[in-house]
């Protein structure tokens, strides 16, 4: 098994590296890409490790180096917001980054599962889906945007609101990754039920975690460490499913456009990426309602990216 990387020197791709070396099954590699000129003493500082993955760095005239071979893409590259943007205020800034880090993907790995991390997700998802299509090697069903950090923050809130182990709270995810097109599913958390005014409450506070993160860390950047723990988890998912283990997670895909083109959802993962996309399940008239009213900004994130690429 062979990771790739993308923006492994920053905060995010710095933890999730760390995260990759103890986790990764014995054998794996580990390739860390990135412009800043540590990448190398990561990748050393890492290899002293005593785990079975090889980790190899690779500076920013070497991308293909980094992903020649590669069954997983990660890409974290990227600015992070500061207090008072959105998400989406990053577009102008980490589309040309996704642009050129997919067309390095289209060259050097283009059968690769890509999990793109780097925000606005809703937006740089479809710039990757795009330059495939253009080099004619898209396959809709190994491009990811991750959300699996909205799901992990949504397990650790209802465990802290309801006083249960963390370790047995599912809760489901779907939509995007940005504010109200986040949409936890508390009405499908198994053996909780939530009053009115808890899910009034505990919705738009797992929306807006994120920001949470950037106003506490006050200009230092957004989450990284909880963010390099879910692409973690995210990854080994991935790699369950390439090891041919039956796998269902949640993540930002192209699916069968009932909602949007791409939308968050459940999806089973396979040898090959998504083997099948799943139904959500019954929403409550809440949910119902708040899937209903995210619909216009996620589709206007999702055409943001797509024209980004036509233009
Ligand atoms: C997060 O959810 O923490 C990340 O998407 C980073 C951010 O800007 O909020």
């Amino acid at each position: 098994m062979k990771v790739a990387v993308l923006g492994a020197a920053g905060g995010i791709g710095q933890a999730l590296s760390l995260l990759l070396k103890t986790q990764l099954p014995a054998g794996s590699e580990l390739s860390l890409y990135d412009v800043a000129p540590v990448v190398p003493g990561v990748a050393v500082d890492l290899s002293h490790i005593p785990t079975d993955v090889k980790v190899a760095g690779f500076g920013r005239d070497d991308l293909s180096g980094a992903l020649t071979g590669a069954d997983i893409v990660l890409i974290p590259a990227g600015m992070p917001r500061k207090p008072g943007m959105d998400r989406a205020d990053l577009f102008n800034v980490n589309a040309g980054i996704i642009k050129v880090l997919a067309e390095g993907i289209v060259a050097s790995c283009p059968k690769a599962l890509v999990g793109v991390i780097t925000n606005p997700v809703n937006g740089t998802v479809p710039i990757v889906a795009e330059v495939f299509k253009k080099a004619g090697t898209y396959d809709a069903a190994r491009v990811f945007g991750v959300t699996t950090l909205d799901v992990i923050r949504s397990e650790a809130f209802v465990a802290e609101l309801k006083g249960l182990d963390v370790a047995t709270v599912k809760v489901p995810v779907i939509g995007g990754h940005s504010g109200t097109t986040i949409l936890p599913l508390l009405s499908q958390v198994e053996g909780v039920t939530f009053s009115d005014d808890e899910v009034a409450t505990l919705t738009p506070r797992i929306q807006n975690a994120g920001t949470e993160v950037v106003e506490a860390k006050a200009g230092g950047g957004s989450a990284t460490l909880s963010m390099g723990a879910a692409a973690a988890r995210f990854c080994m998912s991935l790699v369950k499913g390439l090891q041919g283990e039956d796998v269902v997670d949640y993540a930002y895909v192209e699916g069968k456009g009932e909602d949007a083109l791409f939308f968050a959802q459940p999806v089973r993962l396979g040898v090959n990426g998504v083997s099948e996309i799943l139904p959500y399940g019954e929403l409550s008239a809440f949910e119902l309602q708040a899937k209903e009213d995210m619909l216009a900004t996620l589709k206007k994130d999702i055409n943001e990216g797509v024209d980004f690429m036509a233009s």
